[in-house]
């Protein structure tokens, strides 16, 4: 078959044809380069996961989704802001269908924030448009994301994975007041603003 070209009963090709010899190499040569690159591609995405150890959340840090109302950290009288005795604002939220409890959260400006995020049910999104501040909420991990809000305003976050009937309608609002505007809230006083 290697032969067929310049078989005595094919005639010659006309000016300006490829021979299928030539065909064959050159299509056998590119489809090598393109195995070599999937190659390369998925020996990047194995290594970049094994070394740079990738999780299903930002934060390996595990809770338990049954418990969450009950004990511990996300007890509805923890979620809001904190102040830390850095003066870091530190906000702990729980993502559930189809709300964020706090439904409005109130950060001060010009500080470090850190967002503490769990979901009680399934996967949803935590997202602030034009900050940093990206990641999923996944049942049995909390997600930690840090910012800093250089000036007040106002944010809507909507909840950008789909998690059921209600998705669309799922979104908090985050306020960003100027730290002084903040109050003294205490070592256990937690800040929002759909309660005051
Ligand atoms: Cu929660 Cu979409």
């Amino acid at each position: 078959m290697a032969d067929l070209g310049s078989h005595p009963s094919v005639p010659p090709l006309r000016d300006g044809l490829v021979p299928r010899q030539a065909v064959a190499r050159t299509e056998k040569r590119w489809l090598a380069i393109m195995l070599a690159m999937l190659a390369v591609m998925m020996a990047v995405v194995v290594a970049t996961g094994i070394v740079g150890s990738l999780h299903p959340s930002s934060n390996v840090e595990v809770i338990d989704p049954v418990t969450l109302h009950l004990k511990g950290e996300f007890v509805e009288s923890n979620l809001g802001t904190a102040i830390e005795p850095d003066g870091s604002a530190t906000v702990r939220i729980i993502a559930q269908q189809y709300e964020f409890v706090p439904r409005c959260l109130l950060v001060p400006a010009a500080t470090p924030v850190k967002f503490r995020i769990t979901s009680a049910d399934l996967v949803h999104g935590f997202m602030l448009p034009y900050t940093n501040v990206n990641t999923m909420a996944v049942p049995g991990f909390v997600a930690e994301v840090r910012t800093n809000f250089a000036s007040p305003g106002e944010y809507v976050m909507p909840c950008h994975e789909f998690c059921g009937l209600g998705h669309q309608a799922m979104w908090a609002n985050v306020r960003v007041v100027p730290s002084e505007q903040f109050g003294d809230l205490g070592p256990t006083g937690r800040a929002r603003c759909d309660t005051q």
